[in-house]
């Protein structure tokens, strides 16, 4: 992203886990903005990132050539309406990572002419390991796609999607699914307390057997199922505790949880 400019409305969560991602890839700080609407918030950015942010959107906008929208999607129209008839002056690229929010939606909001690309990040987008998900219009151009792709790929892995509908599924999966994992990390840290470890100790180690797992996952052609399979060795611990994953109809649950995360997707475009 070497050069140009890029804004981010929204310095929250997913608004500082991407700035920390762009810092992290080189992206000098002086080519970052952020609008922001809380004081605490902006003084924590400039403080701790060393980028420039204000309450003035307009102002964090000017001269950018990439804005990305990091306001909830309840926030999101009062936030880019305010703003189109300068995004139609400029014609940034508008990079939204809003849940549920269409690129149609966010098209009528701008009026002509903006181009617009969805991207669907998560949170460990903060240190460089997030998963990205992006979603062009037909006619968003290669050049635009490019610059899109840049900042994804700044802060992790990158992937594209070709129809827009698949990206509820993938806010059910990456963008949220780093949560389901530290759900489960805590109830096992918890669980191995109640069997008598002292807590912070369950706490470091099922931190840590997350980090390792993670690690392993993410290396090369990792194939999930196969991973699985050589810590279940036959008739042993692990394949014991599976068992009662089995039982109790994991599966079932966790094909639930992502429906449910799909669903509550698509209602906050709705309510966008
Ligand atoms: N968190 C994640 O892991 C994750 C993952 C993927 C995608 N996303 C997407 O990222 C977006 C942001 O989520 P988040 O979790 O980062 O929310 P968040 O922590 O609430 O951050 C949003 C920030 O934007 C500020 N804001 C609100 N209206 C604004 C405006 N008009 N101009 C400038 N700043 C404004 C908010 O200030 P106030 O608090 O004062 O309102 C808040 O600090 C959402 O659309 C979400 O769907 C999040």
């Amino acid at each position: 992203m070497s050069g140009q400019h890029v804004s981010v409305l929204g310095g929250g969560h997913m608004g500082r886990a991407l700035l920390s991602g762009l810092l992290r890839s080189g992206t000098r700080p002086e080519c970052l903005s952020v609008g922001e609407a809380s004081e605490a918030a902006r003084l924590a950015l400039m403080r701790e990132l060393g980028v420039s942010a204000t309450a003035d959107n307009a102002r964090a906008v000017d001269g950018a050539a990439v804005v990305v929208l990091a306001v909830k999607p309840q926030q999101a129209r009062a936030a880019v309406t305010a703003l189109a008839p300068l995004l139609r002056a400029q014609r940034p690229l508008l990079l939204s990572v809003a849940a549920g929010v269409r690129s149609a939606t966010l098209e009528s909001w701008c009026g002509p002419g903006v181009p617009v690309v969805r991207a669907m990040p998560n949170r460990p987008a903060l240190l460089g390991a997030g998963a990205t998900a992006l979603y062009a219009p037909p006619s968003v151009g290669t050049e635009l796609r490019g610059a899109a792709e840049r900042i994804a790929r700044a802060v992790g892995e990158a992937v594209w999607v070709s129809d827009e509908d698949l990206l509820d599924v993938v806010t059910a999966l990456s963008g949220s699914g780093p949560a389901y994992f530290f759900l489960l990390a805590e109830l096992m840290a918890e669980a191995a307390a109640r069997l008598g470890l002292p807590a912070p100790l369950a706490q470091r180690l099922a931190a840590a057997t997350l980090h390792g797992a993670g690690l392993m996952a993410a290396a090369g052609d990792a194939d999930l199922a196969r991973l699985r399979a050589e810590v279940a060795s036959p008739g042993g611990t692990t394949e014991a505790a599976l068992g009662v994953f089995a039982a109790d109809d994991l599966r079932g649950t966790v094909e639930r949880v992502l429906a449910a995360a799909a669903r509550r997707g698509r209602e906050l475009g709705t309510l966008a």
